[in-house]
């Protein structure tokens, strides 16, 4: 809050001038970048628990082509998903956000799922903004790296990246808990 009266405080009176937070880079005719000072960068850590089993799952099959089942990777399988985001891997931690959308089996030589979910978040000051991650996941890869190609709310304008790993999986059902490290610039 502090930071944001000081922002408003400066602009106001630089109003004519180029603001003197930001820098300017013409190298090209056709590109104009401005590097500001005032970019927030924000950490979040939290686990993501999908679970596919049971009565009542978090993640459902809504489509498969027509030879998914023998597919080594299950290629064209859809889910989806509203999974709780909590602050620890232990599912009865605090709930901080869900994770909403689809994700499918995109490859056919290994499991890589092409995921496009929206995180939104319900704890503190976070409740009701969200973050959007679009990327591949390597899924057998230890760590799995994925793009945030948006926010809104806190996180308007964000970019960044996920980094995912998976804290514990029953192979047998697929049920999973995966950790993520986001940072997003925004
Ligand atoms: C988040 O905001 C909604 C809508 O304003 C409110 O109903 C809800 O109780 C809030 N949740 C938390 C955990 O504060
Ligand atoms: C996530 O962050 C925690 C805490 O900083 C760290 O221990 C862990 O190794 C990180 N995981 C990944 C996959 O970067």
């Amino acid at each position: 809050m502090a930071n944001l009266a000081a922002y408003s405080l400066f602009t106001f009176s630089l109003v004519a001038t180029m603001p003197l937070w930001a820098q300017s880079f013409n190298s090209e005719s056709w590109v104009t970048r401005r590097e500001a000072k005032y970019e927030k960068v924000t950490k979040l850590q939290f686990y993501f628990h999908d679970t596919l089993s049971g009565k009542n799952p978090s993640a459902v099959r809504v489509a498969q082509a027509i030879d998914t089942n023998k597919s080594p990777t299950l290629f064209g399988a859809i889910m989806m998903i509203d999974d709780p985001l909590t602050e620890g891997p232990d599912p009865k931690s605090k709930l901080v956000g869900r994770a909403q959308g689809l994700y499918g089996s995109a490859c056919k030589e290994e499991l890589g799922l092409i995921m496009a979910l929206n995180f939104g978040f319900t704890d503190g000051m976070y409740n009701g903004s969200s973050i959007s991650l679009l990327g591949k996941n390597s899924a057998m890869n230890p760590v799995r790296e994925m793009p945030i190609i948006g926010g809104t709310g806190i996180f308007r304008l964000a970019r960044g990246y996920a980094l995912a790993q998976t804290h514990w999986i029953d192979f047998t059902t697929g049920d999973a808990i995966v950790g993520y490290n986001v940072t997003v610039v925004h």
